[in-house]
C-alpha cells in the first residue's frame, strides 16, 4: 500500500498557501494574454461560453483527478503513473507531461519577456502614446534580431534563480502576496474600459454568443484554452499537489482555483474588447493581440506610464509564477528520476527551455520564414502542446483515475470515509465516460477523422 506521507519529501506549508499557488500556477499569461486572443480570433462570445464550460464541465474534475494521483504517490509524474500502476505502460503519459511542459516554457517565456520590455519601456519613458507609434514600437521589437531574445533569457534565467531556491521558500511567499493586487488592478482597468467609446461594441463581443462561428476547430481551440489556463492535462496540478499536505481538501482547492482562473479571463476580456473596437486593432491579430492593446489602454489614462510599468509588472509576476510550476515537471522528474540535484535539475530544464526559446524569440523576425504545417516555430509550439498533448494527457489522465486506480484512494484523497457523496459519484462518472469521450470526439472531430 502507498503511503501518503513521505517526510523527506518538501511540503508546502499552510493551506492559504497551496490554494495561493495553486491559483499562481493557473492565472498567468493564459488569462490574460492567451485567453483575449484565443476569444478574438474564434468569434468572441460563444468561444466564451465553450471556454467556461469546458473548464467546470472537464475541467474541475481534472484538476481534482491531477491533484488525487500526486499526492497520494507524492511523486514526479512519471513515477506518480508508475507507482499507482506497477509494470503497466501508463507512465508514458508522464512523459507527454515532461514534453509539453518544456514546449511550454519555452514559447511562454517569449511573451513573458515582452511584458518586461514593457515595463522598461514604460519605466524608462521609452512607451509612445499614439496608436500607429505605439504598433510600430512593437512590431519593430517582436520581429528585432536580439532584444526578444535577450528578455527571453533574462525571464528565464529569473525564473531559475527562485525555482532553484527550492519549493516552499521560493513559490509560496511571491504566490501569497502578488495575485490580490494584480486581481485590484485589472477590476480597476475593467470600469476604465467600460467607459471607453467601444464598450459596448466589445462587451458585445464577448458576451453575445454567435454560434454560427463554433466549429470542431474552436471547439477544439476552446478546451485547449481551459486545460491550458488550469494547468491540467500536463501533470502541473499533479506535481503541485504532490507536494500538498494532508489536510488540504482537493475537491476546495479545484473549485476555488478554477473560479478565480476564469474570473481572471473574463476580466481580461473585459478590459481588452471594448479598446480593441476603441482604437481599431482586428480582434483576430493573434498573439500580438493584448500587447498592442493594452499599452493603448494605459497611454491613454492620466499617469500612463505609471500604470503601465505597474501593469506590466504584475503580469510579469503572474508569469513567473505559472513558469515555476511549468519548471517543476520537468525538474521533479529529473531530480528523482536521473538522480540529479535540484540546481543540475534546475539548470538542465532552463537550459532545454533557453534553446528552444530563442528560436520561439525568433519567429516574429529572423526566422519567421521557418514553418511547420503554416506555423512558426512559436505557433506550432503553442498549438501542439495546448491543442494535442494537453487533451490527450488529460484524457488519459481522467481514464486512469476513473477506471484504474483504487476507489479507497480516491476516497481517502478527498478526505472521505463513506464513497457515497454524490459530488464524488458525479465526479468519478465525468472522469470515467464524460471526459474521455468528449475530449476524443473533440479531438478526432478536429482532425477530420469523425
Ligand atoms: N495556467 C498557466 C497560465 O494560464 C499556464 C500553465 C500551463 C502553467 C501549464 C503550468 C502548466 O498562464
Amino acid at each position: 500500500m502507498l503511503s501518503d506521507t513521505n517526510n523527506k519529501r518538501a511540503q508546502f506549508s499552510t493551506k492559504i498557501g497551496v490554494i495561493a499557488t495553486a491559483v499562481g500556477s493557473a492565472v498567468g499569461l493564459g488569462n490574460i494574454w492567451r485567453f483575449p486572443y484565443e476569444a478574438g480570433s474564434n468569434g468572441g462570445g460563444a468561444f466564451m461560453l465553450c471556454y467556461i464550460f469546458f473548464i467546470f464541465l472537464l475541467g474541475v474534475p481534472l484538476i481534482c483527478a491531477e491533484f488525487i494521483v500526486g499526492r497520494s504517490t507524492r511523486s514526479n509524474e512519471i513515477k506518480a503513473f508508475e507507482k499507482l500502476a506497477p509494470g503497466k505502460k501508463w507512465f508514458l503519459n508522464g512523459y507527454i507531461g515532461v514534453l509539453a511542459s518544456i514546449l511550454i516554457l519555452s514559447f511562454y517565456s517569449v511573451v513573458a519577456g515582452w511584458t518586461l520590455e514593457f515595463f522598461i519601456a514604460a519605466v524608462t519613458g521609452r512607451m509612445p502614446s499614439d496608436m500607429s507609434e505605439l504598433h510600430d514600437f512593437f512590431s519593430e521589437f517582436i520581429s528585432g534580431n536580439w532584444r526578444p531574445l535577450v528578455w527571453t533569457v533574462v525571464f528565464l534565467l529569473l525564473n531559475y534563480l527562485v525555482v532553484s531556491r527550492g519549493v516552499q521558500k521560493g513559490i509560496e511567499r511571491l504566490s501569497n502576496c502578488l495575485m490580490p493586487a494584480m486581481t485590484l488592478l485589472l477590476i480597476a482597468f475593467c470600469v476604465n474600459s467600460l467607459f471607453l467609446p467601444g464598450a459596448s461594441e466589445g462587451v458585445g463581443f464577448l458576451f453575445s454568443p454567435d454560434f454560427s462561428k463554433i466549429d470542431s476547430h474552436s471547439l477544439l481551440s476552446a478546451m485547449g484554452q481551459a486545460f491550458f489556463s488550469l494547468s491540467i492535462g500536463l501533470g502541473g496540478m499533479l506535481t503541485y499537489a504532490s507536494y500538498f499536505p494532508d489536510e488540504v481538501r482537493l475537491g476546495r482547492c479545484a473549485t476555488t482555483t478554477a473560479v478565480l482562473d476564469t474570473f481572471v479571463a473574463i476580466l481580461a476580456g473585459v478590459i481588452i474588447f471594448p479598446a480593441v473596437f476603441t482604437y481599431g486593432i482586428s480582434p483576430q491579430s493573434g498573439p500580438t493581440l493584448v500587447f498592442e492593446t493594452l499599452p493603448a489602454i494605459f497611454m491613454n489614462l492620466p499617469g500612463g506610464a505609471i500604470w503601465a510599468a505597474l501593469f506590466f509588472f504584475l503580469l510579469f509576476m503572474a508569469s513567473i509564477t505559472s513558469t515555476i510550476s511549468m519548471s517543476e515537471i520537468s525538474i521533479a522528474y529529473f531530480e528523482e528520476e536521473k538522480k540529479l540535484c535540484r540546481k543540475k535539475a534546475t539548470a538542465l530544464t532552463i537550459g532545454i527551455a533557453t534553446v528552444l526559446g530563442a528560436i520561439c524569440a525568433l519567429s516574429f523576425g529572423p526566422l519567421s520564414d521557418i514553418r511547420f504545417f503554416g506555423m512558426t516555430v512559436f505557433e506550432l509550439f503553442d498549438y501542439v502542446s495546448s491543442n494535442v498533448c494537453l487533451p490527450v494527457g488529460g484524457m488519459v489522465t481522467s481514464v486512469f483515475v476513473g477506471w484504474v486506480i483504487d476507489r479507497k484512494i480516491i476516497d481517502r484523497q478527498l478526505n472521505i470515509r463513506t464513497n457515497s457523496l454524490p459530488w464524488v459519484k458525479l465526479l468519478i462518472f465525468i472522469l470515467r465516460y464524460i471526459a474521455p469521450a468528449a475530449i476524443a470526439l473533440i479531438f478526432l472531430n478536429s482532425l477530420g477523422i469523425i
